[in-house]
């Protein structure tokens, strides 16, 4: 299975959300890929650890070849690098994604990602791409390469304003461009439930009839903690109550239990 995870507004936890289900389906066995196609590299530095800018073949390395010709092109299995965790890999980003950007555009390799994807697809049981906070062109090219978009909701009333767009702008390219793209479903995060305006945003949303997925992720102090040790939850507190929320929501989205051999 291929997903993206994408919402325009920042810091919403789209690299939080994505790196954190890698790790649970990483950990309960299957071989998953995480795609980090934003240039700040923050999936890249959760997953890898600091010296992960210096890493050769990422992302960008992975774009630039599609810009000149060349008899022999690397396999896209070239640019994936094993983490420091079991089952768990990635194609990391690098800054250079900045720069490449408008070449790209302008020669229209938008369908380069999903051609690569689609060769990588057999050989992994997970792929979970990470997006910039942003309809560049990169997340353009993830969300023309997979069926399922996920969609993190920072209980907050302006990324309320901002799903109305983002569900339009899924839209759009369903109709010209991927037509088997769907929304499976809107994230909640950074939940307070003793709070009761997080409550009555979702409950609202519900309401409207909105993809709102049954898991909630609360907010804890140990997703930041996580991130300064690059250790997905799974590894770094494998028995927190945060930790249970992301084993719940794999198991929503991939239909079946899981168990994890990390914890
Ligand atoms: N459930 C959570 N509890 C507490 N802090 C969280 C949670 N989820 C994310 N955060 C924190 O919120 C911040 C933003 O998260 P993250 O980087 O995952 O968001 P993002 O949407 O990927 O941001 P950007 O748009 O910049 O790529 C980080 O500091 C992260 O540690
Ligand atoms: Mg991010």
């Amino acid at each position: 299975m291929i997903r993206v995870v994408f919402n325009q507004k920042g810091g919403v936890g789209k690299s939080s959300i994505t790196c954190n289900l890698a790790a649970v389906s990483a950990a309960s066995g299957r071989r998953t890929l995480v795609v980090d196609l934003d240039p700040q590299g923050n999936s890249t530095h959760y997953l890898m650890g600091h010296p992960a800018a210096d890493l050769k073949n990422n992302a960008a390395d992975f774009f630039e070849q599609t810009l000149s010709f060349n008899m022999f092109q690397k396999d896209p299995i070239e640019y994936i690098h094993s983490s420091p965790f079991d089952n768990l890999f990635i194609l990391p980003s690098n800054p250079e994604l900045d720069f490449l950007e408008s070449k790209l555009e302008a020669k229209h390799k938008i369908y380069k990602l999903k051609n690569a994807l689609r060769a990588l697809e057999n050989q992994f049981d997970e792929i979970i791409i990470d997006t910039a906070p942003a309809l560049n062109f990169y997340t353009r090219s993830a969300l023309i390469a997979t069926d399922k978009v996920l969609i993190p909701f920072d209980c907050d009333d302006f990324s309320r304003q901002a799903l109305y767009t983002i569900l339009g702008e899924l839209q759009d390219i369903q109709e010209d461009h991927n037509d088997k793209l769907e929304v499976e479903g809107i994230v909640v995060n950074q939940f307070q439930p003793r709070a009761s305006l997080p409550t009555k945003l979702v409950n609202e949303l519900v309401e409207e009839g909105m993809p709102v997925l049954p898991v909630k992720l609360n907010a804890s102090i140990k997703m930041k903690e996580s991130h300064q040790a690059s250790k997905p939850l799974v590894y770094f507190a494998p028995k927190h109550a945060l930790t249970a929320q992301f084993q719940e929501l794999f198991e929503v989205l991939c239909e079946e239990k899981v168990s994890l051999e990390t914890v």
